[in-house]
């Protein structure tokens, strides 16, 4: 399986600051933003990975990243001319994906939890796609998914005024290498993108959309405004503090996911030791 992680877009909720830097640059306490989704991908088991960002901040990723062989992974990179839409991700990546299943994080969607991971788990081999749905208590902010006992999705609706159920679908998503195809004939929203909610259309109207529910005590941040950066650095800092252990690391998710060995984890602490991130890694040891 393959993963791409979307970090374009415009961040206009954030302006005046995404005017001279990406977003996903931005940190989230004591880290780059991009490293949160990255690790989810890592955690996930995925080792080849796809970064799209805007033309004009694709070099500042690639000196953060590099090509991903410190955490025993591949990365690659590719452009969004413009800000065309989340689905747009399957048509630029497609060569990237082959005949693969993806998966697709959003660059600014935070995951944390114990009961994630196995989340995780029941994703590897998608019979079509699988949406991630967490409990909100405001699900009409949000696109909203209903979904039968056995997960298989019934509607989604962006936004919706009457919304079927309160579980909000997140910025991670698995499908199928028929994705690609799917991304291909949908057509442009009246806001002009192409629509990660088209695709969803697709897979539910075939009956091959699944329901992953976010274990209540698990952990959902979406960082695109400034109260919600501020809430999810302090969650991470309080967390951290308390427990002394590193969330939204891909040090951590790479030597969990066996993508690197104690010792390689060793140096790339050594590395990171005047910040106290070197400290944290070493925690895990
Ligand atoms: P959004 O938060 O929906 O959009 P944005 O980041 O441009 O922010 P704003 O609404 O404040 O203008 O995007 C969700 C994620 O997807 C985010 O990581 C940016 C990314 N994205 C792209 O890479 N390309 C796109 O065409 C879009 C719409 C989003």
């Amino acid at each position: 399986m393959k993963g791409i992680i979307l970090a374009g877009g415009t961040g206009t909720r954030l302006y005046p600051i995404t005017q001279g830097i990406s977003k996903q640059l931005m940190p989230i306490y004591d880290k780059p933003m991009i490293y949160y989704p990255l690790s989810t991908l890592i955690q996930a088991g995925i080792s080849d990975i796809l970064v799209i960002t805007t033309p004009e901040d694709q070099g500042a990723f690639q000196r953060l990243l590099g090509d991903g062989s410190q955490f025993g992974i591949r990365l690659t990179y590719a452009v969004q001319q413009r800000p065309e839409g989340l689905a747009q991700a399957f048509i630029i990546g497609a060569d990237f994906i082959g005949d693969s299943s993806v998966a697709l994080a959003l660059g600014d969607n935070i995951f944390h939890g114990s009961q994630f991971s196995a989340s995780l788990s029941q994703c590897r081999d998608p019979q079509g796609g699988i949406v991630f749905a967490y409990e909100v208590s405001d699900p009409s902010r949000y696109g909203v998914v209903a979904f039968d006992e056995s997960g298989q999705a019934l509607s989604i609706v962006e936004k919706p005024q009457h919304p079927q159920s309160n579980f909000a679908v997140v910025g991670l998503y698995f499908y199928d290498n028929s994705v690609i195809d799917i991304a291909h004939t949908i057509t442009p929203s009246t806001r002009g993108e192409l629509e990660i909610t088209s695709v969803n259309e697709a897979y539910l109207r075939q009956g091959k959309l699944q329901v992953q529910k976010l274990a209540r005590g698990d952990v959902w941040l979406d960082t695109g405004t400034f109260d919600s950066m501020s809430e999810a650095s302090s969650y991470v800092e309080v967390l951290q503090k308390r427990t002394g252990i590193i969330i939204g690391s891909p040090e951590a998710a790479a030597y969990q996911s066996g993508f690197i060995d104690a010792e390689q984890l060793q140096i790339l602490a050594a590395r990171l030791d005047k910040s106290g991130y070197g400290k944290l890694l070493r925690n895990i040891l």
